[in-house]
């Protein structure tokens, strides 16, 4: 992580509202100067090659499979944040928020009370400047799940938190409003029978309910007493984008329907999607397709969601898929927009005085392939 860069030239420079061909100067980690055409001084040649901003993740479960990469296994805590690390700064990534579920998911996950144990994994590959991209956190929180509301107030005792989300993944709502596809995710992925999978689902009904009516406030309010941006998820009714509406949420991951994402951007909350969701032409859920945001023009951010790699395949591709968007305009949403929703203003364009987080994109048959990165100008990959 050395290799200190001054001057990058005969690059394909997207700003964050135009295209030029020219050069960057960089100095202690910030971007001092921007021109067209050569440089004043020689630098490194980019061979015409994209020149855009570190990329902006702010949720991805990799982090969790990587520590656990089979049922029950737990792999050496800092061998998977190194791991997890090396895979993120590969694919462009720069900044991002581990995402980290606090409370059990419908399906059993969740990490419980390791969860503040890998925290820790990733706070000492930290302190020892080990890490390739800046890891923030985002704090998952299932809502309905015992004990979440003082797991959450352990982890924010100990940590820095970045992001906290509100999930309910109770099934016949949200994400899994149509019953038929939750079916079919969980008996995939738990085995079990329909006359198991109809008793458990209204057993999760009958019980979720009450434990949500009393954590959802709390965990609002620890969001609101720490000043921890708050992301709603999976908002599907116009009800639910009212409730996040009072709550003061800033961010909508991953709205269910049209016309969720249309009442939330309206109102200023900036509206996530899954990047694998655009590439592969829809949601894992049934749910609404991110590209149908994207041409009604309420697409804001992309997320890699459960596969880094991604991030960078459909932010290239936006364009293609959603004609009035500009090549700008997609880089955008997995850049600025997301460094902005979070309150990082210091990063996610290029322009005089924001880091020197920087990719060196190469495109092979319609592919991005990520080709050098720099963090605060020093080279990470
Ligand atoms: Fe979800």
């Amino acid at each position: 992580m050395t290799d200190r860069i001054t001057i990058l030239q005969n690059a394909t420079i997207i700003l964050s509202d135009d295209i030029l061909h020219g050069w960057v100067a960089v100095e202690d980690g910030r971007i001092v100067d921007i021109g067209e055409g050569r440089p004043p001084e020689r630098g490194l040649d980019l061979e015409g090659d994209y020149l855009i901003p570190g990329l902006i993740e702010l949720h991805t479960d990799h982090l969790e499979s990587h520590y656990v990469p089979r049922p029950k296994v737990r792999w050496h805590p800092l061998g998977a944040v190194l791991a997890y690390d090396a895979q993120i700064a590969s694919s462009g990534i720069t900044t991002v928020f581990d995402s980290l579920r606090a409370g059990v998911d419908v399906d059993g996950g969740g990490l419980g009370a390791e969860l503040i144990e890998l925290a820790g994994a990733v706070d000492e590959a930290r302190r020892h400047n080990l890490l390739r991209a800046e890891h923030l956190t985002h704090l998952r929180c299932e809502i309905p799940s015992p004990g979440v509301v003082e797991m959450v107030e352990d982890f924010v005792a100990c940590y820095p938190v970045g992001l906290i989300s509100l999930m309910d993944h109770t099934p016949g709502q949200r994400q899994f409003r149509d019953l038929t596809k939750y079916q079919v995710y969980y008996s995939g992925k738990m085995g079990k029978s329909l006359a198991e999978f109809e008793s458990m689902v209204a057993e999760k009904q009958r019980s979720n309910g009450d434990r949500a009516a009393v954590n959802r406030p709390a965990l609002v309010a620890i969001a609101q007493s720490r000043s921890i941006p708050l992301a709603s998820h999976d908002d599907t009714t116009l009800e639910e984008v009212e409730q996040s509406i009072r709550e003061g949420v800033a961010l909508a991951e991953f709205p269910t329907t049209l016309e969720a994402a249309k009442a939330s951007h309206a109102e200023g909350i900036t509206v996530m999607m899954g990047a694998p969701n655009l590439i592969r032409g829809g949601s894992h859920s049934g749910n609404v397709a991110a590209e149908t945001l994207a041409r009604e023009g309420v697409l804001d951010i992309l997320s890699s969601d459960y596969v880094p790699a991604s991030l960078l395949m459909a932010a290239f591709d936006l364009p293609h898929r959603a004609p009035e968007m500009t090549l700008p305009d997609a880089i955008r949403t997995v850049t600025k927009s997301p460094a902005s929703a979070t309150g990082l203003r210091d990063r996610g364009e290029i322009s005089v005085g924001k880091r020197a987080d920087l990719v060196r994109v190469h495109i092979k048959s319609d592919t991005p392939v990520v080709r050098q990165v720099w963090r605060r100008g020093e080279r990470i990959i």
